[in-house]
C-alpha cells in the first residue's frame, strides 16, 4: 500500500525518497518536446496549443507507479487546472498531499472522468481494459501503463525518445475533433519497464548499424511488482537476518537473498510473459519485426531499478569508441563507463533518477575474425520512473 491515511506515502525503508524539488532547471514541457525533437531530428509530435491547462486523473494513485507519478508531476511542474485521485474502494476517502495542497483519493467509478482530458492509468491490466475505454469516451487522453492495450493495432506503444512520431496528430482530452480541437484523443499505451530500458539505450546505436540481433538478460527490481513486493522483500531479508525462516506470499519462492525467473505466466515456447513483451514491444516500437530478440527476465532482491545485460549483433560495423560517442549523446542516457576503476552503473546508481545508465560497452570477442559485429552493454534504469511514470508523463507533455 502506498498512501495511509494521514496522506504521508510509505515507503519501504530501503527505499529513500529523492528531495523532492524540481529537476535542474526549470522544466518547460515544450523544451522537452523541443529537446525529443531535435535530437530524434524528426518532426516532433508536440500540436495543438491549449488554451487552458488540462484536467488531469491520476488511476491507482496509492500503488508505487501511481506515487511516482505524482512525484513526476511535481517534479516536471506539468500543468492542470484540475487533478483527480482514484484508486479502489480500499482507499477512497484518504488524503494525498500534492504541490501543498490536500486531496481526498476517490473510489474509480464509471462517472469517474467527466469534464477529464488526460488520465494516467497504473491500476492494472483488467482496470484499464474495462475503465480506459470509459474514460477515453469521456473525452479523455488515456496514458495507460498496463500491458492492456499495448500490442492492440492503432493504439500507439510510444517512448518519446525512440518514436515520438507515433504520436503526430494526437492530442489531449477536448482537443480531439468533435471536442474543440483537430487531434486525435484515445488510448496510449506505456510499454513495459524492461522494454523501455532496452530500447532507450539500445535505440541510438540500431539506428546508425542496424540492430540484427539482440539478446537480453534483465535483472528485475522488487518495486517492478508493486509495493506489496517491495514489502515482501523488506519483511523477508528482516525475518532471515533475525534467524527466522522467510515467508513467501506474493511470490512463489523465497525473495530475500536469492533470485529466480521472473514470476510471469509461462508460455509453451519455454518464455515467459515478460520475455515475450520485450520481444514483441520492441518489434512495434521500431516498426520492424525482421530484428531477432530473445529475453531471460530473472527477479532479484534489488529494491529498486532494473539491470539489463544487452548483446547486439549488427548489420552494419560499429566499435566501441563510435557506440560510446553515439551514446553520450542520446536523449535519456549517461554513461558511467570506467573500466580502470571497475566502475560501472548499479540499481542504486539508477533509483530516482530519469536517465538509464549505460557501461560495460565492449565488443562481443566471440565474433573477433568473423567479419560479424557484435557489441555488449550493461545498463540499469528507474522503472517506477523512466519505464513508468516518466514516460508516460513525456507522453502526455508530447500532446499539450
Ligand atoms: N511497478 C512498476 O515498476 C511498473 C512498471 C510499469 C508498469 N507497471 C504497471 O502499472 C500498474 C500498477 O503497478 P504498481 O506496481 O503501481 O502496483 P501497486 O503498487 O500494486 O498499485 C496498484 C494500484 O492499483 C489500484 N487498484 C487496485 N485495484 C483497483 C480497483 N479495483 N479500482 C481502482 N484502483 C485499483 C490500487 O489502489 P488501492 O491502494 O486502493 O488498492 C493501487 O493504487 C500495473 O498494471 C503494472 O503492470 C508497473
Amino acid at each position: 500500500m502506498g498512501g495511509n491515511s494521514k496522506g504521508t506515502t510509505t515507503y519501504p525503508s530501503a527505499c529513500p525518497r529523492p528531495p523532492t524539488k524540481r529537476l535542474g532547471i526549470g522544466y518547460n514541457a515544450r523544451l522537452d518536446c523541443a529537446r525529443v525533437g531535435r535530437v530524434e531530428g524528426k518532426e516532433t509530435a508536440v500540436s495543438s496549443s491549449r488554451s487552458s491547462a488540462p484536467h488531469v486523473a491520476v488511476v491507482g494513485v496509492t500503488g508505487a507507479v501511481g506515487q511516482e507519478f505524482l512525484a513526476v508531476l511535481e517534479q516536471r511542474n506539468f500543468p492542470f487546472s484540475n487533478l483527480k485521485l482514484l484508486a479502489s474502494a480500499r482507499s477512497a476517502g484518504k488524503t494525498q498531499e500534492f504541490k501543498g495542497k490536500t486531496y481526498k483519493i476517490e473510489e474509480l467509478t464509471e462517472t469517474s472522468f467527466k469534464g477529464v482530458d488526460v488520465a494516467l492509468f497504473s491500476a492494472g491490466g483488467s482496470i484499464s481494459k474495462k475503465f480506459g475505454p470509459i474514460a477515453s469516451e469521456a473525452g479523455a487522453t488515456v496514458v495507460d501503463n498496463s500491458s492492456a492495450f499495448r500490442m492492440t493495432e492503432n493504439i500507439p506503444l510510444v517512448v518519446p525518445e525512440v518514436n515520438p512520431e507515433a504520436l503526430k496528430g494526437w492530442a489531449i482530452g477536448r482537443a480531439a475533433p468533435g471536442q474543440g480541437g483537430g487531434g486525435k484523443a484515445g488510448i496510449i499505451a506505456n510499454p513495459n519497464c524492461s522494454t523501455i530500458i532496452m530500447l532507450v539505450p539500445v535505440t541510438p546505436l540500431h539506428r546508425v548499424a542496424h540492430v540484427k540481433r539482440m539478446l537480453v538478460s534483465t535483472y528485475q527490481a522488487a518495486s517492478g511488482a508493486g509495493y506489496a513486493a517491495m514489502q515482501e522483500l523488506e519483511t523477508q531479508t528482516r525475518d532471515v537476518l533475525a534467524g527466522r525462516p522467510a515467508q513467501p506470499k506474493i511470490f512463489k519462492h523465497q525473495y530475500a537473498f536469492n533470485l529466480f525467473s521472473h514470476n510471469s505466466d509461462m508460455y509453451p515456447n519455454g518464455y515467459n510473459q515478460e520475455e515475450m513483451k520485450m520481444v514483441n514491444e520492441a518489434h512495434k516500437i521500431w516498426g520492424d519485426k525482421s530484428v531477432h530478440i530473445a529475453a531471460t527476465c530473472v527477479r532479484v532482491p534489488v529494491m529498486r531499478a532494473h539491470a539489463e545485460s544487452i548483446y547486439l549483433e549488427f548489420a552494419e560495423a560499429l566499435d566501441e569508441k563510435k557506440a560510446r560517442e553515439l551514446l553520450g549523446k542520446a536523449p535519456g542516457v549517461t554513461l558511467i563507463d570506467d573500466r580502470e576503476s571497475n566502475r560501472f552503473p548499479t540499481p542504486l546508481d539508477a533509483s530516482h533518477k530519469d536517465d538509464i545508465l549505460v557501461g560495460r560497452i565492449r565488443q562481443d570477442i566471440s565474433l573477433n575474425g568473423s567479419g560479424q559485429h557484435g557489441l555488449a552493454l550493461f545498463v540499469c534504469g528507474d522503472q517506477l520512473r523512466k519505464g513508468a511514470a516518466l514516460n508516460a508523463v513525456q507522453i502526455a507533455e508530447l500532446l499539450l
